[in-house]
């Protein structure tokens, strides 16, 4: 199941891994937005997956604080009965931007992931970490290079043990758009990879939740991965009519 909220970029991305078989064993049985308008809905109407959207409080006035909370605890019970009903494997965060209930987030340890466009989530991770601002702030600290991280999801935002990471180099004279567009095409080929490995039994949460092991090399998985995703890349390079 995913949870969206704007363009879908990342949402189509599977879409194409799916229909082209890069990705195994993997369906999308919901999409979910708390915003009725997303594009991402519309993506995924297009690829006839069921879409839902429930009141959510992201860019939403309230009367109250406790309306809010309610709000938000509504939407978050909301999933977590389609979960149970659907019986959803994984919740993937694809440009989701609202925050859950502590209560959501422990339920679905280790079942709930998201990607980041920022390769150091300690630094460049956390509440006012969104959008453009990400790459503002990495720009504007002199670094040499940026990236995608896909994580579980845990209490604290943006810092739950990392799945797969990729780094994307800093170029002379680099803006925040030119950087977001390098990003957002390697979070596009390491996302379904990193769910892959999932569904594959390659990724080993730790006990406490804090630290994941992910073998991602043993019996030629990656060389196999990479094969396949040659017709993702195909897609992405030379439109559908080149599709393998
Ligand atoms: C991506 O940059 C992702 O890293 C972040 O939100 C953005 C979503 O983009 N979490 P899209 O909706 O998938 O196009």
């Amino acid at each position: 199941m995913f949870l969206v909220s704007g363009r879908g970029s990342n949402f189509q991305s599977f879409v194409d891994h799916i229909s082209l078989g890069v990705l195994e064993r993997a369906s999308i049985q919901a999409v979910v937005s708390n915003h009725k308008g997303a594009r991402a809905l519309d993506l995924a109407r297009e690829a006839n997956i069921p879409v839902f959207d429930f009141e959510g409080v992201a860019g939403v006035k309230f009367a109250s604080r406790e309306d809010r909370e309610k709000c938000r605890q509504a939407f978050d019970n909301a999933c977590l009965q389609m979960v149970k009903d659907l019986r959803i494997d994984y919740v993937v965060l694809a440009g989701f931007d609202q925050i859950f209930t502590k209560e959501f987030v422990n339920s679905l340890a280790g079942r709930i992931i998201n990607i980041h466009p920022a390769y150091d989530l300690r630094t460049f991770g956390g509440r006012n970490m969104v959008g453009g601002g990400v790459h503002r702030a990495v720009l504007s600290n002199s670094v040499s290079y940026s990236g995608c991280t896909v994580h579980f999801v845990s209490a604290e935002i943006d810092q739950g043990p990392a799945i797969l990471k990729r780094r994307v180099p800093i170029v002379n004279e680099e803006s925040p758009e030119s950087l977001e567009e390098k990003i957002l095409k390697q979070e596009h080929v390491i996302y379904p990879m990193a769910v892959q490995l999932l569904i594959d039994g390659r990724v080993i949460l730790s006990q406490d939740g804090r630290t994941c092991y992910v073998d991602s090399y043993s019996n030629n998985w990656d060389i196999n991965w990479w094969k396949r995703q040659v017709a993702y890349l195909n897609l992405k390079e030379h439109g559908k009519e080149f599709a393998i």
